[in-house]
């Protein structure tokens, strides 16, 4: 890393878990000063504790109140972000939920809940932070899909529909900001070893385990390897671009 993205600010939505975390040790052993979301004042205490537990790893991770969901709720996480760290470079869109049940049985609720959460967020974090990164002419954005976003899945309209929603998302922004120093770009990860997947009953979860060539999950650090690699400043010409993660499940 250059002397200058030691100084470099990063945000993960939703880094308290899952791949999320991951990705917080990885930008933080990389060298930059990493703040993740949580995202309601009952959450702050389960934050706090896994602050703690990097604390006594010897990291240092930021802890902001973000409803990636709610648009005002996003504003006032990213003002206290900018008073407390003066800037962001990296922001990395990560948080995400599931609420998987067919679409014969699939509440409005159930349909409007992922999308908030998983598209309308992209939207409003990144809406929050991309004048700083246009004023200071650099940033690194990661829209973290799914593999459900490329291909689908069964049991899955509403996130297969937000995962492929970001697709479009980082392809239209990649082209307005590619001459102000900014790099958007798409991960979509297959599934990996994590609450979200575990949650997947066992017997389903065996089958798709099937099909994936490389006979396994993936770990969260190969998530976030990637991620690191895409942030850094050399990764300058990677733009609109999206990394499949996911053992050979779907190659396209
Ligand atoms: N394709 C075709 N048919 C399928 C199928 C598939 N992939 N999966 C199940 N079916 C069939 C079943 O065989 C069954 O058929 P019969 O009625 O003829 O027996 C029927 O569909 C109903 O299946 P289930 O018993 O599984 O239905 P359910 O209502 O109990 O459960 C479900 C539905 C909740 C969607 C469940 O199938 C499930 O959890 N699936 C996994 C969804 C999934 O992959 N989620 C990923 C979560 S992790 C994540 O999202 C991270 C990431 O980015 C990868």
């Amino acid at each position: 890393m250059s002397a200058g993205e030691k100084s470099q600010v990063a945000l993960v939505t939703g880094g308290i878990r899952g791949i999320g975390s991951a990705m917080c040790r990885e930008l933080i052993h990389a060298g930059y000063q990493v703040v993740t979301t949580y995202r309601s004042p009952q959450r702050k205490a389960a934050a706090q504790e896994w602050q703690r537990e990097l604390a006594e790893d010897g990291l240092e991770v930021g802890l902001i109140q973000m409803d990636v969901s709610d648009a005002a709720s996003c504003r006032s996480g990213a003002d206290d972000l900018i008073e407390r760290y003066g800037r962001l470079d990296v922001l990395v869109n990560n948080a995400g939920i599931t609420r998987d049940v067919v679409m014969k049985k699939m509440t409005l609720e159930q349909w409007q809940e992922v999308i908030h959460t998983n598209l309308d967020s992209v939207f409003n974090v990144t809406h929050c932070f991309l004048n700083g990164m246009l004023e200071q002419g650099y940033g690194r954005i990661v829209n973290i899909s799914s593999v459900n976003g490329q291909k689908g899945q069964f049991g899955q309209v509403n996130y297969s529909a937000a995962k492929a929603g970001i697709h479009g998302f980082t392809k239209a922004l990649a082209q307005e900001v590619a001459r102000k120093g900014i790099t958007v770009n798409t991960v979509s990860p297959g599934y990996v070893a994590t609450d979200m997947v575990m949650a997947v009953p066992e017997e389903v979860r065996e089958k798709i385990i099937a099909q994936i060539p490389v006979g396994r999950l993936g770990e969260p650090e190969e998530i976030a390897r990637v991620v690191r690699f895409l942030v850094a400043e050399e990764s300058a010409f990677i733009t609109g671009a999206d990394f499949s993660i996911n053992g050979g499940m779907h190659m396209y």
